[in-house]
């Protein structure tokens, strides 16, 4: 019998099924990103994202009780009256992230706790660094916000920092101060290829982090250019990240492939707000069962080489796949 012919007999059996798997999806390896807003009692709706919301602090533990994924990744999204320009009040130990953190490990210690580090929803311009002069975003000066920002967030518990920021140098001056601080066990997860995409648009309205003027091309990689993002990866694993991060994921699978080949760290995919909202939308409308549709982009972005999926779905995945 041909080889492949044995193959396609052992997959029509329910019990082989899974040995003649090649990827499979874990709930170990599903990271949920969650949205936190000040205060108490609050839970919104984001319209862009139907089935994802923005929590306070206390709603935020109470629904992770249930939480199922590993890991999850939360974004502050501060009231628009506490951004400024510099972005001062994401080095405040009582903001809406550390705040969580700290409830999270109360109630869930084992539950893997990331933080987005990045400015641009706690600036009033939005973009994720500070300006200069000329209203440029200033590198050399935005770094040790950043680093600060990974301290306070390592001061309230958090088990690994995830810079997004895309500053150069932000995985070395963040390393430098979370061991200066004694943080020596807290992770980095770096946003290593970062394109400047489309896909983000939900997740700004998510955020209210839209620039007010000009974009983010100048700081995240261009979708043509595929060297320049391994680079950036490549810098970023130097630098002392531990975990390498290709956002968004379906339409960048290639450089998913390639890093996995140029390095040896652990690799998450970031399944975005804009493949979040299409799969939804398709589903809304018709065009596809969404457990199907899901289930097949999630592996699809496992068998390209990630090690992690950052995915809005982990729940309903996890949910799909464990009943
Ligand atoms: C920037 C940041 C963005 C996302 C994560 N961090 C947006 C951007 O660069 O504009 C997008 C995530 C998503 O679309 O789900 N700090």
């Amino acid at each position: 019998m041909y080889p492949t012919t044995r193959m396609r007999r052992l997959r029509r059996t329910e019990g082989l099924r899974c040995l003649a798997r090649e990827a499979g999806i874990t709930p170990g390896g599903l990271v949920l990103p969650l949205f936190v807003v000040p205060g108490r009692g609050r839970r919104e709706d984001i319209p862009l994202m139907p089935g994802v919301t923005r929590l306070s602090p206390d709603r935020l533990a109470e629904s992770a009780e249930t939480i199922r994924a590993g890991s999850v990744l939360l974004f502050g999204v501060p009231d628009i009256h506490d951004r400024d320009d510099t972005g001062t009040s994401a080095l405040r130990d009582d903001g809406p992230v550390p705040t969580a953190v700290r409830l999270l490990k109360r109630s869930r210690p084992e539950l893997v706790v990331i933080t987005d580090v990045c400015l641009c929803a706690y600036t009033r311009h939005g973009h994720c660094g500070v300006l200069d002069a000329r209203g440029e975003v200033d590198n050399d000066a935005t770094l040790p916000l950043l680093a600060r920002m990974s301290v306070v967030h390592a001061a309230s518990g958090a088990d690994m920092v995830a810079p997004s920021a895309m500053m150069d140098g932000q995985v070395a001056a963040i390393r430098q101060a979370l061991d200066g601080a004694g943080f020596t066990d807290v992770g980095i997860m770096a946003y290593a290829a970062k394109f400047a995409s489309a896909f983000y648009g939900p997740f700004r309205e998510a955020a209210r982090s839209a620039p007010s003027v000009g974009d983010r091309r100048s700081y995240q990689v261009p979708p043509t250019n595929r060297r320049e993002a391994l680079r950036e990866a490549l810098l970023d694993e130097r630098e002392g990240a531990d975990w390498l991060m290709v956002k968004p994921a379906l339409p960048y699978l290639d450089v998913l492939v390639e890093l996995r080949r140029a390095s040896l760290l652990p690799i998450a995919a970031y399944q975005v707000s804009g493949e979040y909202a299409m799969l939804k939308r398709g589903a809304m409308d018709g065009m596809w069962q969404e457990r199907d549709a899901v289930l097949e982009s999630i592996i699809s972005i496992e068998r390209a080489g990630a090690d992690a999926v950052i995915t809005y779905y982990a729940e309903e995945i996890i949910q799909w796949i464990c009943t």
